[in-house]
């Protein structure tokens, strides 16, 4: 169990700094330095703090190691520095960065080696090791989206999602109503917002067999749906007013043809890949010019690992075995959401397919805690964005490592925001019974 453990600890910490070298080799120092939008940091930034965390919790913590570079510290410190001023910061310069990472990652290694997986809850199950890993995973995802938001000629490439006979699919599927188990108490590297694992009530619910379409957005757009206030959120109409919002980010209409752009290129909006780039609010109000709403996140977790044979809460929609190419597109394996209805072998056993992968899937719900929740390691990872602010994602995008998604994975973001792999199903109550008259 341990050395099992451990290889996948070593193999986590491997994948995540390949994908951190593609990221930041495909362009030049300048290009590594520059910010590409206020919204992002320069993705040197990325690539020096990925190296400062793990020599703060691996090195320091789990290593009992002395500190190497603590003059740094403040200077990758997410809460000191807003994204927007970290250009200004007399950061590492690539080649500093890159050797600095490097270094600390050999010390991980040995620390790695000798560490027993058991004596506190930061080394049981290697915990520390895949914090670590999932966090470099997750600054990779943040540096794909810079790419994404980068102006100029294409940096990176990755084949199209295989092609998969989907067949006739219905539009939704029936969750009955009833109790299941949200969260986890034992997947060994569930982060500390995804625990403790409790049960829910969730009364039964209709939920979409696969994320909304560009095709099916557009109709949105076609009917005016950006100009009529009744669809939208107070705050959601305030910002496409003064936004001049009218599409997805990166989307523009050309004749009578919608393009976007994806890492560098333009290309025809193609009408069956899930949507990307939309806000909760642009969601939210599909959904009610739908006639349906997003899923309250117990009803897309439910939905993702509710097991109604047996009663038990799976670790992902297919089953208990960790994702494969054939469950779901993750892995930044291709740079683009599969056509909706993709990927049987990873649906739920409802029916229910791309609940991981593709695209990370707003939901109703505000971030908050579960009950019996308890801040670990850190207030700064969780806790400090509890409340009202937030809006949950769920699911995982093509952008996620595998180890940075599981059915009980809770992402969160501000609703106005776009720039991320961001799209949406929708859902509605299961009564009453009746003839049913929305469109999409
Ligand atoms: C969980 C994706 C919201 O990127 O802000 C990275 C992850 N936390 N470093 C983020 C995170 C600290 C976090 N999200
Ligand atoms: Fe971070």
């Amino acid at each position: 169990m341990t050395d099992q453990l451990r290889s996948l600890a070593l193999d986590a910490l491997t994948r995540a700094r390949d994908r951190t070298a593609a990221l930041t080799s495909c362009v030049d120092d300048p290009d590594l330095t520059a910010q590409h939008s206020p919204l992002m940091s320069p993705l040197v930034w990325d690539l020096a703090h990925i190296g400062n965390q793990e020599e703060q919790w691996l090195l320091r913590q789990v290593g009992k190691g002395e500190a190497l570079r603590p003059e740094i510290d403040s200077l990758y410190d997410a809460f000191e520095h807003p994204r927007a001023a970290r250009p200004s910061l007399p950061l590492l310069a690539p080649a500093e960065a890159r050797i600095y990472a490097a270094d600390v990652r050999g010390r991980v290694l040995d620390i790695l080696e000798r560490t027993a997986f058991e004596g506190g809850p930061l080394v049981d199950a290697g915990f520390a090791f895949g914090m670590i890993a999932q966090h470099e995973q997750q600054h990779d995802e943040t540096m794909l989206i810079t790419h994404q938001l980068r102006k100029g000629p294409p940096a990176l490439s990755a084949p199209a999602p295989p092609a998969h006979d989907t067949g006739p699919l219905p539009r939704e599927v029936l969750v009955p109503g009833g109790t299941f188990t949200m969260g986890t108490s034992t997947e060994p590297w569930a982060l500390d917002n995804e625990r403790p694992a409790h049960r829910r009530i969730v009364p039964a619910f209709h939920i979409d067999t696969t994320p909304v379409t560009c095709g099916e957005y557009q109709a949105f757009i076609e009917d005016g749906g950006y100009h009529e206030r009744r669809w939208w959120a107070a705050e959601g109409w305030d910002q496409i007013r003064q936004h001049d919002i009218g599409a997805p980010l990166f989307w523009r209409r050309e004749g009578g043809t919608w393009l976007r752009r994806r890492f560098g290129v333009s290309e025809e909006v193609p009408p069956d890949e899930p949507v990307l780039h939309v806000s909760w609010y642009e969601a939210d109000a599909y959904a009610r010019w739908a006639g349906r709403r997003l899923p309250t996140e117990a009803e897309w977790e439910k939905a993702a690992r509710h097991d109604p044979h047996t009663g038990r809460a799976r670790r992902y929609p297919w089953g208990d075995s960790d994702p494969t190419e054939t469950h779901a597109n993750l892995g930044q394996r291709h740079l683009r959401p599969a056509p909706a209805g993709s990927y049987p072998r990873g649906e739920s056993p409802l029916g229910v397919r791309q609940l991981i992968g593709d695209v990370w899937e707003w939901t109703s719900s505000d971030f908050l805690p579960y009950p019996g929740f308890v801040a670990f390691p850190y207030r700064e990872y969780s806790e400090v964005f509890f409340g009202g602010e937030h809006k949950v994602l769920r699911g995982g995008s093509f952008a996620v490592d595998p180890v940075a998604c599981r059915g009980t994975f809770r992402n969160w973001d501000l609703p106005v925001r776009r720039q991320i792999f961001s799209g949406f199903r929708t859902a509605r109550d299961a009564q009453p019974a009746g003839p049913d008259g929305d469109g999409r």
